[in-house]
């Protein structure tokens, strides 16, 4: 559905088998060029290789900050790095287009403010929620899983 309000190009960190990036590749508009990195040589050549025959279409192999290269984005959707949890977040100024959009995937839903997780201050999450360069929402879309999406101010 995002992908489908995408203007500009699409960007994803974290192709693994590319079944996200196919759902985008199939949603977006015409003239939309989508970008994906991954991590896993194995992964992304063949991810690569499944999409060959689409021009507009690149996988990237390495670090997710390899991303930079190829933004900014209208739609950036970090799904293996970039998201704040087990990595630096992604920087929305450097990355989106004024009023672009970030996906950060899986989370659980938040139950408290400030929320926690493990008893402590959930840093990841308030690092989203209260981004100066971005207004962001937290979606609920599991009674276990939640996603954080946020515009980049313009
Ligand atoms: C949850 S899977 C991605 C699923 C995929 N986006 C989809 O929708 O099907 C996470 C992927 O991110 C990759 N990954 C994890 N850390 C990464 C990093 N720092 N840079 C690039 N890729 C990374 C992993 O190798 C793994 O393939």
């Amino acid at each position: 559905m995002l992908a489908a309000g995408a203007t500009g190009s699409i960007g994803e960190t974290g192709t693994g088998c590319g079944v996200g990036l196919a759902w985008m590749i199939a949603a977006r508009r015409p003239g939309v060029r989508v970008v994906s990195v991954e991590r896993d040589e194995q992964r992304a050549h063949v991810v690569a290789a499944l999409f060959a025959d689409l021009p507009d279409v690149e996988i990237l192999h390495g670090d997710w900050t390899r991303i930079q290269e190829r933004g900014p984005f209208d739609l950036l959707v970090t799904d293996g790095g970039g998201n704040g949890k087990s990595t630096p977040p992604a920087d929305p100024e450097l990355l989106l287009n004024p009023c672009g959009t970030i996906v950060i995937d899986d989370f659980t839903p938040m139950t408290q403010w400030p929320p926690v997780i493990a008893g402590e201050p959930d840093l990841a999450r308030l690092g989203w929620l209260e981004h100066p360069a971005l207004r962001c929402t937290e979606v609920r879309l599991a009674p276990d899983l939640s996603t954080i999406i946020g515009t980049r101010r313009p």
